[in-house]
């Protein structure tokens, strides 16, 4: 087929070619055209295959690798600019510190899909990519914030419908009695269609050691969708590294369907500062000069302390300390002192100091 002479013709909002072959045509019935796709077929087909443009010279063409010019060029400005990726992987380095693995590994997956969007804009079809991934990490190093941006990217490029994140754990998807277990992870999977599904300690699902355990009818449940339904959800496991590898070697055949593993790192000392006055900053307030080395020996103290959760520690004491701030502005005012906005916004050494980090050993093993 000579591209160049039908060049010129409207290119649509929708990918007729994927759409029509998805639709049920094929184009290998000896029409030279596919049927026209009526308002309700275009509907559908732009909801299942985002809003990438097509080059509609080669609509129709039965062998696109042998048909279509080598020498054909795709407008992949119009797919950046319609997605919008740029933005949204600008907007993850600048919001979140560190992760530079992640991040490159959430560039990687957009390129792909960036590429295949370009690939099937001429016609170039080939099986939508396997997206399910595997998220380990320590608490709080970011994976649900991830996972979060991750359903946005693959809403912008087209690969899932709605982009939300529905967070999970065992109890909402494995029941008590018999027959609750498959309707319960059905109902969830339902809730997730269109979007990513998100598994926290995913390993808690299936329990080896108990035969009787309703979390092997979730397990099958979930294997079967991620093979299946992988068009339009993307399942994402999170938890631990070492419970992660060995829920994949006892589950057979769930990390052939895994095609992303990502680690995420505890963050250093001074990582954790630069989160903590992100924090701060995003809440409108500041540290006072003297507050700033109180904060250091806080966060060394509560590095070393019992369920210390990386970035979730950092928001809580950034919670605990607005309380004490905000008791200590009371009592002054109680007291007749006037308040001005430096009062409001300045988080004092001695908001940090009054923490139980620094009374160690008289408070168990919950610091507050
Ligand atoms: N790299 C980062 N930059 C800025 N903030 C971060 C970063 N990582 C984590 N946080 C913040 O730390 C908090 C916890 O992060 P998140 O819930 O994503 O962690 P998680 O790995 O899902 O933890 P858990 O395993 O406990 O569920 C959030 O408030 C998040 O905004
Ligand atoms: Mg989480």
């Amino acid at each position: 087929m000579d591209g160049d002479a039908t060049a010129g013709r409207l290119a649509s909002e929708v990918p007729p070619a994927t759409a029509t072959k998805a639709l049920g045509w094929s184009g290998r019935d000896g029409r030279a055209t596919p049927p026209a796709l009526g308002p309700g077929a275009r509907e559908d087909a732009s909801r299942r295959f985002g809003r990438g443009r097509v080059d509609e010279r080669f609509v129709g063409t039965t062998d696109p690798l042998r048909d279509i010019p080598d020498h054909t060029e795709v407008d992949h400005e119009a797919v950046l600019a319609d997605a919008k990726v740029e933005a949204v992987l600008a907007d993850l380095d600048r919001d979140l510190v560190a992760l530079r693995t992640v991040k490159q590994c959430v560039r990687e997956i957009a390129s792909l899909l960036v590429i295949d969007q370009l690939r099937r804009s001429i016609g170039l079809e080939s099986d939508r990519p396997t997206l399910h991934m595997c998220f380990t990490g320590n608490p709080g190093t970011g994976k649900t914030t991830v996972a979060k941006r991750m359903g946005e990217i693959l809403f912008r490029l087209g690969y899932v419908r709605k982009g939300h994140l529905v967070s999970v754990s065992r109890d909402d998807l494995v029941g008590q009695y018999v027959g609750h277990t498959a309707p319960k992870t059905r109902e969830v999977i339902k809730r997730a269609m269109g979007g990513v599904l998100f598994i926290d300690e995913a390993y808690h699902i299936y329990r080896l050691d108990n035969e009787r355990d309703y979390g092997q009818e979730t397990v099958e449940i979930l294997l079967e969708v991620m093979e299946n339904q992988r068009e339009d959800l993307v399942v994402i496991m999170a938890g631990y590294k070492k419970e992660m590898d060995r829920f994949f070697s006892d589950v057979p055949g769930l990390s052939s369907r895994v095609a992303h593993y990502i680690d995420f790192p505890d963050y250093s000392a001074e990582e954790l500062t630069e989160i903590a006055r992100r924090m701060l900053q995003q809440q409108r307030y500041r540290l006072a000069d003297d507050a700033e080395s109180a904060f250091q020996e806080y966060l060394e103290l509560r590095i070393k302390q019992p369920r210390f959760a990386n970035g979730r520690s950092v928001r809580n004491w950034l919670d605990r300390v607005r309380m004490r701030h905000a008791m200590r502005l009371f009592e002054a005012a109680s007291e007749g002192r006037r308040l001005t906005k430096r009062d409001l916004v300045t988080i004092a050494a001695e908001d940090i100091r009054k923490s139980r980090v620094f009374q160690a050993g008289s408070w168990g093993d919950v610091p507050c």
